[in-house]
């Protein structure tokens, strides 16, 4: 196919609840990388995203909280909207389906489906809760999943094994508001005959994955549903929240959430035009043939976007008139968990986007995500991981990289691109490596590998690096500046490619290192190809160098382990400083501290606080307490170097004697960290 543009889509995540790192390794960011590179390829692309606003879980919490529906949705698209926006997310939409031009856009498609007799009304039983005077559609209602045994398999789907269920299916349902045990009662609904389209439906999965190289997870699941035959579902339901059925008679029913969904990426595609002022530009992308739609999605969305809504797109088709695309694919990622479990928001485990991003930048958690996406099973994001990734390779290797380079430049030759003289055997071939690589890494990102893609970038710095070591331009500084000035120049020539190659990965730090470069526009304005030449004029000034990626200490990952371990996941406030009465230089000389050795620790018993401490302070032997047990093993003191108020009053805690005190921090959290010093500071020394 000689694809002229781009449809991406990103699932409209819930405005039901903050998104946590799972969702972004699910959908967000490999779509983010896909698109960026694209941009970078100068091809015509449109990136669609939004809230999906409907739903029984937004009506719950609505309900749980006294509020209305809208207020929920009010609530929480803004803060996904903006915490999408902080970690680069680029897209050209961010819509909502709470909006008339989404209600009007899937009327449009029930009323179509409806006149063409598509859609086929039937009576049948659902599950109605007698105590709350009402039908239990999707989330009303729990039980234990027919498929995997799961016992909080939801009306409309199982959490847990992914199963698109049909309520009556459910083992030992409970109506979720009381409780109780629902009976069944005749309701009358719409159907849609998802088993008449299997045959199409196929063939069309079987055509597109051959041409686009579908991934194995996504085309396991998919045979899964066609050899379970697919059968007619319910598409509208008893419920007040939702689009209206635009059908004479079924006013008093709305859209099934799914099937109102799907139509947000077309319903956010319009209003991205009438933004612009072009309010047909949307049927470029979805009803021109030469467009490649791409759905980005996590591994529970499958049958949505893989057998439902391309069932509605050729449901709508047969009607003749305009004719939709349907997705050239459909990568969708399996799930992310987290220090080894799954995100759970019941169970308060994960961390939430905009959290993380209150303690650390948008890049690095980026980078690292990319290097650990679910693409072909599940993942695991752990904190001493994006540590170390962070300060192991984003900076000791790419920000490394950059600042020799830089700071070399300054140093030797004014900030200003040194001239390339005739090239040795190591400088072609790093030109050959550079020349290379957008194309290499070009066809992993269309290929959505996305893990492979970044991994190929990196490898370039680690390259690069080599290739300063082996030139060692400290030496040829005075041995051959001829030399000299070539290295750096071709340095300096990679240090614009990185920031072209990684910027999809890490955006905003690139678009930092351009700005060093002194070079307008943005790395990707310049062309992904570009990245392959070397463009940097002799004698064109760079702007002074600034620490592109800030390592991340112990403590910082620390705090955020404790934050998580102990309540909500967010950040510990920081009090304002309250500081004691102010005392006289006099009074502070009262004090006497001293460095002591610990010479033995024990726990003291019956106490879970206090460690016993014999230590030396100089020739003098003494015993002190100390509540550190819930922090220190006592055999972990042993040999440090601590300091103590040496003249302090004894006292007596829990019947034994404690001559003097040992100075530790205590942070916001509670937690105690001992004061050391280093061990070659002989014990009795004086610290004032
Ligand atoms: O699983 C979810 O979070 C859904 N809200 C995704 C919807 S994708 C599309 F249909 F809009
Ligand atoms: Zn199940």
């Amino acid at each position: 196919m000689n694809f002229q543009r781009t449809l991406v889509t990103a699932a409209l995540p819930y405005a039901n609840g903050v998104l946590h790192l799972g969702h972004l390794a699910g959908a967000y960011l490999p779509a983010d990388l896909y698109v960026r590179y694209l941009r970078s390829r100068k091809r015509d692309v449109v990136f669609i995203c939004g809230s999906d606003e409907h739903g029984v879980a937004i009506t719950v919490t609505a309900e749980k909280e006294h509020i209305t529906p809208q207020a929920v949705v009010d609530r929480y698209h803004p803060m996904n909207k903006s915490a999408f926006e902080k970690f680069g997310m680029s897209f050209d939409n961010y819509s909502r389906t709470s909006l008339p031009i989404h209600h009007r856009t899937s009327q449009e498609f029930f009323t179509h489906f409806h006149r063409q007799g598509v859609l086929k009304e039937k009576e049948e039983l659902q599950l109605y809760c007698e105590k709350d005077a009402m039908f239990l559609a999707d989330r009303y209602v729990e039980g234990t999943c027919p498929n995997c045994k799961y016992t909080q398999a939801r009306g409309d789907q199982c959490e847990n094994c992914g199963t698109w269920l049909n309520q009556t299916e459910l083992v030992d349902p409970k109506c979720k508001l009381c409780g109780t045990t629902p009976v069944v009662r005749k309701t009358t609904h719409w159907y849609f005959p998802l088993g008449d389209f299997q045959k199409r439906l196929q063939a069309f999965i079987e055509e597109r994955s051959k041409r686009d190289r579908w991934k194995e997870n996504v085309l396991r699941y998919c045979e899964s549903w066609f050899k379970d035959g697919l059968q007619d579902r319910a598409v509208t339901r008893d419920l007040s929240w939702g689009v209206r059925v635009p059908v004479p008679g079924f006013e008093d029913k709305v859209i099934y959430v799914w099937f109102d969904a799907v139509l947000g990426y077309i319903s956010s595609t319009m209003e991205w035009g009438e933004q612009r002022g072009t309010p047909d530009l949307w049927r470029k992308y979805w009803q021109q043939e030469d467009t490649k739609y791409v759905a980005f999605i996590g591994k529970d969305n499958v049958v949505f976007h893989c057998i439902v809504f391309p069932a509605m797109l050729m449901a709508w088709n047969d009607g003749g008139g305009e004719q939709f695309i349907l997705p050239e694919n459909v990568p969708a990622n399996e799930f992310l968990n987290f220090e080894g479990q799954k995100f759970s928001k019941s169970r308060g485990w994960g961390i939430d986007l905009q959290d993380f991003l209150k303690y650390f930048p948008a890049d690095p958690l980026r980078y690292t995500l990319a290097l650990n996406l679910p693409e072909s099973r599940d993942s695991d994001f752990y904190l001493k991981d994006f540590q170390a990734r962070t300060n192991n390779e984003l900076a000791a290797i790419f920000g490394n990289f950059i600042n020799r380079t830089l700071a070399f430049t300054e140093k030797t030759f004014h900030g200003v691109v040194p001239p390339c003289g005739p090239l040795g055997k190591i400088d072609k071939e790093m030109t050959a490596t550079l020349k290379s690589l957008p194309a290499t890494i070009g066809t992993l990102y269309e290929r959505y590998k996305f893990r492979e893609a970044v991994i190929e970038t990196m490898n370039l710095a680690r390259a690069a690096n080599k290739y300063f070591n082996d030139s060692e331009p400290w030496k040829t500084s005075k041995e051959n500046p001829e030399q000299c000035a070539t290295t750096l120049h071709l340095c300096l020539q990679i240090v614009r490619s990185l920031a072209i190659l990684f910027e999809p990965v890490v955006p905003f730090t690139a678009q930092k290192l351009w700005t060093t470069l002194n070079l307008p526009g943005t790395p990707s304005g310049e062309g992904w190809e570009s990245a392959g030449e070397l463009r940097l004029a002799e004698g064109h000034s760079l702007n002074k160098a600034e620490i592109l990626v800030m390592k991340i200490e112990d403590q910082q990952i620390d705090n955020v382990i404790q934050a998580l371990s102990g309540t909500p996941a967010s950040p510990a406030p920081v009090p304002a400083l309250d500081v004691k009465p102010t005392i006289t230089l006099d009074d502070f000389k009262k004090i006497d501290f001293r460095v002591a050795k610990v010479l033995a620790a024990e726990k003291v018993s019956k106490s879970e606080k206090l460690i016993k401490l014999q230590i030396e302070i100089g020739s003098e032997k003494r015993q002190i307490l100390a509540g550190i047990a819930q922090y220190y093993k006592p055999e972990d003191l042993v040999g440090k170097s601590i300091v103590v108020v040496a003249n302090l009053q004894p006292v007596k805690l829990m019947g034994q004697e404690s001559q003097g005190m040992l100075l530790a921090a205590n942070d916001p959290a509670g937690k105690v960290t001992i004061v050391s010093v280093s061990e070659e500071v002989p014990s009795g020394s004086v610290v004032r």
